[in-house]
């Protein structure tokens, strides 16, 4: 029987290059990764190609790109990139395409990466923190969660997300080391638990539903890694890294909106949705869910094992 054909969108990338990697990776076959990229000439691309990955270019903005890139395809992972340009319509009008080609092209199962809507957590009049864009809470949240709405009637499995631990390495989230050799960071996250994953683990899952099939049709799916305070991830970094303890400094989500680099206030809202609604935030992603579907799911410390040495210290 020909192999199903899995078109990815954000090959390249972390969530994407996660589930092709899954695909490339399983010893059982039955399935081929089609990784989409708007450049097959980069290395990535090259890399995944001479892996066995069929390279398709496509381009979120460019619906017409986007139905010959799922033509045939029996599933589709769908991604979009908010940080390339911190958009929450052209996150929306991307994720629009995406349900739009998966329609016409007859996709027989569609993962729509997203994220919740957090307008729901608070009344619109609530003042703890400032509307941005407009009309968002947390733009990269609320625009993909309004984009669920594309995706419905399609044969489609919602995936929420969880904040990637490889943000310590790839969005310079890591401890900062001071002048006097001492380490520290700040995050408005209080005493609250952050919901964190190994970014890989995102396609690993995402595999493990294109392979169930059926029964996550229509399903929504939060995931987490493991559920870790600042102070027991600092602690963890600390041992991990071999290097001393780590100051954590807990400050107001006002206080973080300031610290003025690109997306700080989008950031310090994301924060402060984590900390003041933890319990709906961490209701809403299960590790045994996730467990459920990649068995080899990793706990901090695992990915930790795997990473430090892509951490600056
Ligand atoms: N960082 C986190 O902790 C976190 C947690 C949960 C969710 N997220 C969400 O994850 C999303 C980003 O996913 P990621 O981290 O996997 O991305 P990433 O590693 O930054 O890579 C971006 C990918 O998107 C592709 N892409 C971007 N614009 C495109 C376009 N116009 N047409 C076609 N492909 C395009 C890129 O492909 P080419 O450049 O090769 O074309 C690349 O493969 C964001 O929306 C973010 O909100 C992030």
């Amino acid at each position: 029987m020909a192999n199903k054909v899995i078109a990815v969108v954000g090959a390249t990338g972390s969530q994407g290059g996660g589930v092709c990697a899954a695909i490339l990776n399983d010893r059982q076959g039955g399935y081929t990764c089609r990784a989409i990229t708007r450049d097959p000439a980069k290395d990535k691309a090259r890399t995944l190609a001479s892996q066995g990955a069929e390279v398709v270019r496509a381009d979120l903005d460019d619906r017409g790109s986007l139905d010959k890139a799922f033509a045939g395809a029996h599933g589709a992972f769908c991604v979009t990139n908010f940080w390339e340009h911190l958009s929450a319509e052209k996150e929306k009008a991307q994720a629009r395409n995406l349900a739009d080609a998966a329609r016409a092209a007859g996709v027989k199962h569609v993962i729509w990466s997203t994220l919740e809507d957090t307008r729901k957590l608070m009344p619109p009049g609530d003042t703890r923190m400032p509307m941005l864009q407009g009309k968002y809470r947390v733009p990269h949240f609320d625009g993909k969660a309004e984009a669920d709405s594309y995706f419905q009637g399609l044969p489609v499995t919602f995936l929420v997300t969880s904040f990637y631990w490889d943000n310590l390495y790839m969005f310079g989230m890591a401890p900062k080391k001071g002048e006097d050799g001492t380490y520290s960071w700040a995050f408005p996250m209080g005493n609250r638990k952050l919901a964190g994953m190994a970014a890989e683990d995102i396609g690993k899952v995402a595999y493990g539903i294109f392979k169930a099939g059926q029964p996550y049709i229509g399903k929504r799916v939060g995931i987490t890694g493991e559920n870790l305070t600042i102070d027991e991830l600092s602690r963890k970094l600390s041992k991990g890294l071999g290097i001393g303890p780590i100051a954590y400094h807990a400050v107001e989500p006002d206080a973080y909106r300031a610290f003025g680099f690109p997306g700080a206030d989008e950031m310090g809202n994301m924060f402060q949705v984590y900390r003041d609604f933890e319990d709906a935030v961490l209701g809403a992603r299960s590790a045994d869910v996730a467990r459920s579907l990649d068995p080899e799911l990793q706990t901090f410390d695992q990915w930790l094992a795997k990473n430090k040495s892509r951490i600056p210290t």
